[in-house]
């Protein structure tokens, strides 16, 4: 079912992206003018319409067209409708499409600042990743690093914590996951800390998980728990075992150009637009990871773990000095999270593992 999901989806997006991208309709690219004097306003994402995100986003279309209708005309493009993240961050860069959601752990490859979010074990609890992705004395620098690359970070969405889930082996040590193939996002940090815990990184895009785990191509992936369900990843992954191994943020980038152009009072709207994504989708992320792991255990039947996390951060802890070393200027950055961490140290029952 999810293959042949996947299969329309890739059809209409092939579609669907030559029209976007042609101007079929009437439209061409990013700051065209759509309907009479409206510009069409495109954002793409890689979720289902049934995720935080999707949700989010409708309500920044309603909330824009409400404020700015006779001006503005969004369409907002779930489920990779327009394209991979990496697709679509280039699509945002070139001014194809205006806004998109992308990983951070994908905007590595654009900037190496975003390289620090990706760090295995960088925030202590939740409450600190949320708290210093709230400081724009953190976020700032690095929303403002690929502006020359043609596009700018204009808002942080929570992703919740990333951990490993098999087919067949429940992991309980680092152990575990020697010679298992692990598919994690195409990043270097991604690929390194994979290594470091001793199983073979199988970098790939989202979109492609589910069918290499069905058809056995990889043993596991690691994500939040909304992969389970929204994603059906939780169909052929019996074990889900909470390690808490990153809190990756995703971001919603918009090109650079767009947001330059636009008169001071749209863009005091859409600022508050961006806030209303980032409120709407933590709003609705707690119940929405509380529904996917009831569904997970009840209806797909997968085992949810609770291991030991200290063996699996001491083996990436490393990477954090390697970081600092490697790009210096990350370091005031670095040193403002951990006074977060201090501030709102780990929880016992941090995300739901009952340590
Ligand atoms: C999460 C995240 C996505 C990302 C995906 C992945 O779902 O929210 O932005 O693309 O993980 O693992 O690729």
């Amino acid at each position: 079912m999810k293959r042949l999901q996947r299969a329309f989806a890739l059809a209409v997006s092939g579609v669907l992206l030559t029209a976007v991208l042609t101007g079929c309709g009437g439209n061409s690219a990013a700051s065209d003018q759509g309907d009479g004097e409206r510009t069409i306003v495109r954002i793409g994402h890689n979720q289902a319409t049934d995720h935080p995100t999707h949700i989010a986003l409708l309500a920044f279309e309603d909330y824009i067209e409400d404020k700015l209708g006779d001006k503005y005309d969004v369409t907002v493009y779930p489920s990779e409708l327009l394209g991979s993240q990496t697709d679509m961050v280039q699509l945002t860069q070139t001014g194809a499409i205006d806004f998109c959601v992308a990983s951070n752990s994908i905007l590595e490859t654009f900037s190496n600042d975003y390289t620090l979010f990706n760090l295995p074990y960088l925030f202590a609890s939740s409450e600190a990743y949320h708290a210093a992705m709230d400081d724009p004395d953190i976020t700032d620098p690095i929303f403002a690093s690929t502006k020359k690359a043609g596009f700018e970070a204009v808002t942080w969405i929570d992703a919740g914590t990333r951990n490993f889930y098999t087919v067949s082996t429940p992991i309980e040590t680092p152990a575990d996951l020697k010679g298992l193939k692990i598919r994690v996002q195409q990043s270097p940090t991604n690929v390194e800390m994979m290594s470091r815990l001793g199983g073979s990184a199988t970098p790939m895009g989202f979109g492609d998980v589910y069918t290499a785990l069905q058809a056995k191509v990889i043993d596991g992936a690691e994500n939040n728990e909304m992969a389970l369900t929204s994603n059906g990843h939780g169909d052929v992954c019996k074990y889900y075992s909470y390690d808490m191994h990153q809190m990756i943020p995703d971001i919603l980038i918009g090109n650079r150009i767009f947001l330059d152009e636009m008169s001071a009072e749209d863009r005091a709207v859409f600022e508050e637009g961006f806030a209303l994504v980032n409120r709407i989708e933590r709003e609705e992320w707690t119940e929405a990871v509380e529904k996917a792991k009831k569904k997970a255990e009840e209806e797909q039947g997968v085992k949810f773990l609770y291991p030991d996390t200290k063996p699996f951060q001491e083996i990436c802890m490393p990477m954090h000095q390697s970081l600092i070393e490697q790009y210096p200027d990350l370091e005031p950055i670095y040193e403002g999270i951990q006074m977060y961490n201090k501030r709102y140290p780990a929880q016992a029952a941090e995300g739901g593992a009952e340590q």
